[in-house]
């Protein structure tokens, strides 16, 4: 063999050893056996060049010697393989000691959110359009559009929050607005309610929040009259609260409607008793509604002397709050999980 064949075995079984992954193992083959490149394709080529006598010697001592070392490459891909197949097990094993892992728990519906899917589910059935209105509502819209003028005492009934610089708008008071925003969109005859966030500059206690929520309802056809307000409006009290739950009318000042009513139900708590809850009245006051006023009408393109029309408002969190036994409003914002997780 000649030194340069020893040099090369040597060199390779050197190398071998630091060999320690399959992918370098490759690239080790591809340096000594590469049929273009390969060290011992090198060698042979130095062939041609020798005496014929030796040629022979030469080129059996070079198959010899690259079979020798095609076994100790081999013998190593299995080490390898063996090694690399522990390292997977190894990672992907499955430690049945482990303690468990806390689930991610699921959220649920706010009690408010279900209070008012199941009312738009119910006014959709009766062939109500369900739609949306800002927020951050025009002065217009929320109070003189509805027969509330400037300076009309009415709107100290809802003092709201006012936008620095922009005298124009409001947050909006109630959904109201619905009543002339549905009939300039929609045109008439129209029913349509308006579920959403309201706020009023207002102390809170037991039933009054800052941040509250309201459903708007706006009926506007020919021969509409007060028997179909309160027909729709039992309809909702005993949906929500069975057949047992009684509800009665009395006359309230609301400047878009005439006559104006409040609309009462039986207090949860006490049954009609009266307690802490209804303020010993034995009644919790749910919304308030009427027949539109002709102003309202004409504010939204309608000729009140072809249509009639009736409005009313429900207050969603009274509704839900009644509907789950709860005793203070002011536990839906609170963000108090131990509140919220009983639903
Ligand atoms: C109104 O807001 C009128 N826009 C309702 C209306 C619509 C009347 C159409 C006529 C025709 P009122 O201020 O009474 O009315 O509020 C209606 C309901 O919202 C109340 O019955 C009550 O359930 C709820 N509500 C009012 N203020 C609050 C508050 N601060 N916190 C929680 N709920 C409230």
């Amino acid at each position: 063999m000649t030194s340069q064949l020893q040099n090369l075995s040597q060199e390779f079984k050197h190398n071998l050893k630091s060999v320690s992954d399959l992918l370098f193992l490759e690239k080790f083959e591809q340096k000594y056996f590469s049929r273009a490149t390969g060290e011992f394709t090198k060698l042979m080529k130095t062939l041609g060049a020798m005496e014929k006598g030796k040629r022979q010697e030469f080129g059996r001592a070079v198959n010899e010697t690259k079979n020798e070392l095609e076994k100790m490459l081999a013998a190593r891909r299995e080490e390898l393989k063996v090694k690399e197949m522990g390292n997977t097990l190894e990672r992907e094993a499955i430690d049945v000691t482990q303690p468990q892992l806390p689930l991610h728990e699921k959220g649920h519906r706010h009690p408010i959110t279900l209070i008012e899917n199941e009312l738009v589910d119910l006014f959709a059935s009766m062939g109500f359009i369900v739609e949306d209105t800002p927020e951050l509502e025009s002065d217009y819209y929320n109070f003189t559009g509805l027969n509330i003028p400037p300076y009309h005492p009415a709107r100290d009934m809802q003092d709201t929050f006012y936008i620095k610089n922009h005298a124009h708008l409001v947050m909006r008071t109630h959904t109201s607005p619905i009543q002339v925003r549905g009939p300039r969109k929609y045109g008439v005859p129209l029913r349509v309610i308006v579920p959403g966030k309201c706020f009023r500059n207002e102390a809170t206690d037991a039933r009054h929040e800052h941040t509250f929520y309201q459903l708007d309802g706006v009926v506007i056809d020919k021969g509409i009259s007060f028997a179909h307000m309160k027909g729709v409006l039992e309809a909702v009290a005993k949906h929500l609260y069975g057949n047992e739950t009684r509800a009665r009318l009395r006359p309230k000042l609301y400047p878009f409607v005439e006559p104006g009513v409040n609309g009462e139900v039986t207090c949860f708590l006490c049954r009609g008793e009266g307690c802490g809850i209804c303020k010993k009245t034995g009644w919790l006051e749910i919304f308030g509604a009427g027949p539109m006023h002709p102003n309202v009408l004409k504010a939204g393109g309608v000729d009140p002397d072809e249509y009639q029309g009736f409005a009313f408002g429900l207050g969603l969190d009274r509704l839900a709050i009644l509907k789950y036994n709860i005793e203070d409003i002011r536990h839906f914002h609170s963000g108090d999980l131990r509140f919220l997780e009983q639903f």
